[in-house]
């Protein structure tokens, strides 16, 4: 093969999704994740139930969907990942690329810890099946034990990692959309089991009292609905990979004939039913063993290892369906994140006529990943006597400060400090910056209504999404960022 047909071929070995369903398996793989199972129950339980339920579906509607149609429209117009899809709309704002890649960097930090964190539970009950003691005696405490067995944190966050990169250099089709495939309905079919067993443990119905009942008490004041507002909306962007590029290289990959709009709407519909059915998984769980519903963070782990633990050795099968499930949520969603940076590697290879590895570029994203999330993995969440000192330990703040609620949440222990600036500050940032040039720079007409009818489906709803890209996402985006910044970097100091 000579050179040029050589650099040809690889062009056309970009890849695309093999069908709709695959691809779409793969976008709402992206969408439900660690977000779904172990983030939404816990922020739905700590901010009220029902109020949150009905802001974060009017969140959806209003920003998701729309933020949805405009990355994947621009994906696949310019046919590439989030910097050169940037750059090829107008090369000023290249920048907004680079800042999704950024974003992509910061959020595998955690992620990836996290999802060595499901594989450790996972492999303990697997190990509690064949007999061994999987949770080295320390039973439901064991949440404050692994936190501090520092091999066993960074295996499991390699072992994770590892996953990631056999999966991505599958390629597209191979690859992500092949395991995706497979993996989000067994997903689905998982968690509906695991629902309809805590249905039937008694106390469970308080658990959907708490979800369903109207009550619109936390957002009686403007305060109240501010904060309600505020971490609905930061869920949303996580929930939905908004604002970060990985929707966008998805986006790339997908055939001209393809109903984006329709797309659209899919995505975000199946990411909110799962949000959904896991806090109907884990909400009940929580009435029927009389635990605190607004638990924060550890409310999924804690939670559930009570319910298993208290099946007996059923509960070890249960379990490690459970995890498995969970790990199955988070891999297919961190694949996205890694596949953001590894298209923008590919097109710029692609770009400047190089020879490009899918491979080598994987491999590459996988040790800087590892790299940003050992002090994620070693901090034991904050603690003083952890062998990785957290941010506010490292600025000279003490442990009775935090105790005091002086020290921002930004840096009380690594985890938040990457997912305040991905969650809190970049995504909505991104989705900002792109709702704005859309609505006002590209213009709906001219960028999102061509693109979506070239597939031959006609495009619907103009007023709204219009009116969406120019006002209702920017300003809910303001208030948002506003909203973050103050309460993750400000309120402690001013406390
Ligand atoms: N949506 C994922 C979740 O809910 O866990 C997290 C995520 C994946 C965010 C990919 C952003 C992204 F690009």
């Amino acid at each position: 093969m000579s050179d040029n047909q050589h650099l040809e071929h690889m062009e056309h070995d970009r890849g695309t999704w093999g069908s709709n369903f695959g691809f779409l398996m793969a976008a709402v793989g992206s969408a439900v994740g660690l977000g779904n199972i172990w983030g939404f129950p816990y922020k739905m339980g700590n901010k009220g139930g029902f109020a949150f339920l009905i802001i974060y579906l009017l969140l959806v509607i209003f920003v998701g969907v729309v933020v949805m149609l405009g990355e994947l429209t621009i994906g696949r117009k310019t046919g590439k990942g989030a910097v050169g899809a940037y750059a090829a709309l107008s090369k000023k704002y290249k920048w907004v690329g680079y800042l999704g890649i950024l974003s992509a960097f910061t959020l595998l930090a955690f992620y990836n810890v996290l999802g060595g964190l499901v594989m450790r539970y996972m492999f303990g009950f697997l190990l509690q099946i064949l007999g061994v003691d999987g949770f080295s005696g320390a039973g439901m405490g064991f949440f404050g034990y692994i936190l501090y067995d520092y091999s066993g944190m960074i295996f499991f966050h390699v072992l994770f990692i590892v996953c990631n990169v056999v999966i991505v250099m599958g390629g597209i089709q191979g690859g992500i959309e092949k395991f995706c495939t497979v993996a989000m309905p067994a997903l689905f079919f998982m968690l509906l089991f695991v629902i309809i067993y805590v249905a039937f443990q008694p106390g469970a119905g308080e658990g959907y009292k708490f979800m369903l009942t109207p009550n619109f008490e936390p957002l009686s004041s403007f305060g109240g609905f501010i904060d309600v507002l505020k971490t609905a909306a930061g869920q949303m962007f996580f929930s939905l990979s908004l604002g970060m590029g990985a929707i966008i290289s998805y986006g790339s990959y997908l055939d001209k004939k393809e109903d984006l709009q329709k797309n659209a709407l899919i995505i975000p519909a199946c990411d909110t039913l799962i949000a959904v059915m896991a806090a109907c998984a884990i909400l009940p769980a929580c009435a029927a063993f009389n635990m605190e519903y607004a638990q924060g963070p550890g409310l999924l782990f804690n939670t559930m290892q009570n319910v298993f633990l208290s099946m007996g050795s059923f509960g070890n099968f249960v379990g490690f369906m459970f995890y498995f499930l969970v790990f199955i949520a988070a891999v297919t969603s961190s694949i996205s994140l890694f596949e953001a940076i590894v298209t923008w590697r590919l097109d710029v290879g692609i770009e400047k006529k190089q020879k490009v590895s899918r491979t080598k570029i994987m491999s590459i994203a996988a040790v800087c990943s590892f790299i940003v999330g050992i002090p994620v993995a070693l901090d034991a969440l904050g603690a003083a006597d952890a062998v990785v000192k957290a941010p506010y330990l490292l600025l000279g703040m003490t442990p009775e400060q935090l105790a005091a609620g002086q020290v921002p949440m930004a840096i009380d222990c690594w985890l938040d400090f990457f997912d305040v600036i991905s969650e809190g500050i970049f995504m909505p940032l991104g989705a900002l910056i792109m709702a704005v040039l859309i609505g006002w720079k590209w213009k709906t007409r001219n960028l999102i209504v061509p693109e979506c009818e070239i597939s031959g489906h006609k495009f619907w709803g103009y007023t709204f999404f219009d009116i969406c890209f120019k006002f209702i996402t920017p300003i809910g985006m303001i208030l948002v960022l506003g909203g973050q910044i103050y309460d993750f970097f400000i309120k402690a100091l001013i406390a």
